[in-house]
């Protein structure tokens, strides 16, 4: 098994806790009924109603601390970033090297498919929970990394604040948090709703974006604005002629690679030819120990990008079917819209 597959057991157990609404529904994509517009939230034993809220989780369950942006700005949490919103949160840190990348990779992009419906009715969120490293200046910094606009803010504040606020989003979970070799150890923390209707799901940085980017704009909307969308799975690739590894490639590494362009990683068009094969497994396989080696290769990458490529826990199979993806794409730009039967052409 993957050693970073572990959301879905993360979200068995948070589910529970969480109380979210027709919590089943989060669990199985989008292929589910539209949910009423008028459908309660269910109500379970940890929480309490207080007669007169509109919400199970409104202004009496969530905290409303300030939080302050990247450039300063000082922000209320309910009043100014939830309330009456459909919304995306994510906790980071700078200073994490595995996972946060990913999923502010990911988010982001959420973010690109969900186009300029972000910041207007769909809303982005990344709080640090570290705030005494992640001075706005420093956020501001990490922003830029992954060329995140302002319509996507990343927030600091009081770090007590911040973890009563994980507390009530379900994304704390004491045994983890409690690793005295790593304080700042999260689970993957993640998680989309809409604060007037009370839905909320918990999403993992591996999951199809397009899914992701489906879930907030039409079903936390109640597909009010379904066919409005544009950019929707109408847009997304077709998943017609998938080779084994495209599947891989899409949920676990298109986030932060493209073939043509650069992203928050390298343009991967050719990579297959430009680098040592024995190399390039071993890279797949465990980027962060040839980081931590100081391979020359790895490091002159690294420098230039500024984020360190996740270990995905990838097999050996996984390996074999991304690097023949990987040459496949190569040949399909390198041979423009006509594939060629006749091979390579070299270089
Ligand atoms: C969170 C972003 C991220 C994800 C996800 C990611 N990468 Fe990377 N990748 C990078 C970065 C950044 C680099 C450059 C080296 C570094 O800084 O660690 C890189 C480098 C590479 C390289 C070397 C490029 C070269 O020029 O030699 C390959 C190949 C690669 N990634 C493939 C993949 C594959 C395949 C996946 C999915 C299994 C993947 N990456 C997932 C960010 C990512």
């Amino acid at each position: 098994m993957n050693p970073l597959n572990f959301p879905g057991n993360l979200l068995t157990t948070l589910a529970a806790t969480l109380l979210l609404v027709n919590v089943t529904l989060a669990h199985d994509g989008v292929t589910h009924q539209a949910p009423s517009s008028d459908a309660q939230p269910v109500v379970t034993a940890s929480v309490a109603v207080k007669p007169g809220t509109s919400t199970v989780w409104g202004r009496d369950y969530f905290p409303n601390p300030t939080l302050i942006t990247q450039d300063g700005e000082k922000v209320r949490f309910f009043d100014d970033l939830i309330e009456g919103k459909v919304v995306a949160i994510n906790f980071i840190y700078t200073s994490c090297e595995e996972l946060c990348p990913l999923e502010t990779a990911k988010l982001k992009r959420v973010a690109e498919i969900l186009g300029d419906r972000v910041g207007k009715d769909i809303f982005f969120y990344s709080i640090s929970i570290d705030p005494d490293i992640d001075t706005p200046t420093v956020l501001k910094a990490y922003k830029k990394k992954f060329n995140v606009g302002p319509e996507w803010p990343f927030l600091t504040g009081n770090r007590a604040d911040i973890i009563e606020l994980r507390k009530k989003l379900g994304l704390y979970i004491d045994d983890i948090q409690n690793n005295p070799d790593n304080p700042n150890d999260h689970n993957l923390s993640m998680i989309i709703g809409n604060q007037a209707t009370g839905r909320w799901m918990k999403r993992s940085p591996f999951e199809d974006p397009y899914v992701m980017a489906t879930q907030m704009s039409d079903w936390l909307h109640n597909w009010k604005t379904a066919s409005v969308n544009t950019k929707d799975y109408a847009d997304a690739p077709k998943l017609k002629k998938m080779v084994p590894g495209e599947t891989i490639f899409r949920t676990r590494c298109s986030s932060c690679h493209g073939f043509g362009k650069d992203g928050v990683g390298p343009d991967l068009q050719g990579v297959t030819k430009q680098r040592d094969p024995a190399w390039l497994v071993r890279w797949l396989m465990e980027p962060d120990k040839m980081l931590a080696e100081k391979d020359p290769l790895a490091m002159s990458l690294f420098n230039r990008y500024k984020v360190r490529m996740p270990n995905m826990g990838l097999t050996t199979q996984d390996v074999e079917d991304l690097i023949n993806y990987m040459e496949a794409e190569t040949e399909k730009l390198s041979n423009g819209t006509v594939a060629s039967s006749a091979g390579e052409s070299g270089e």
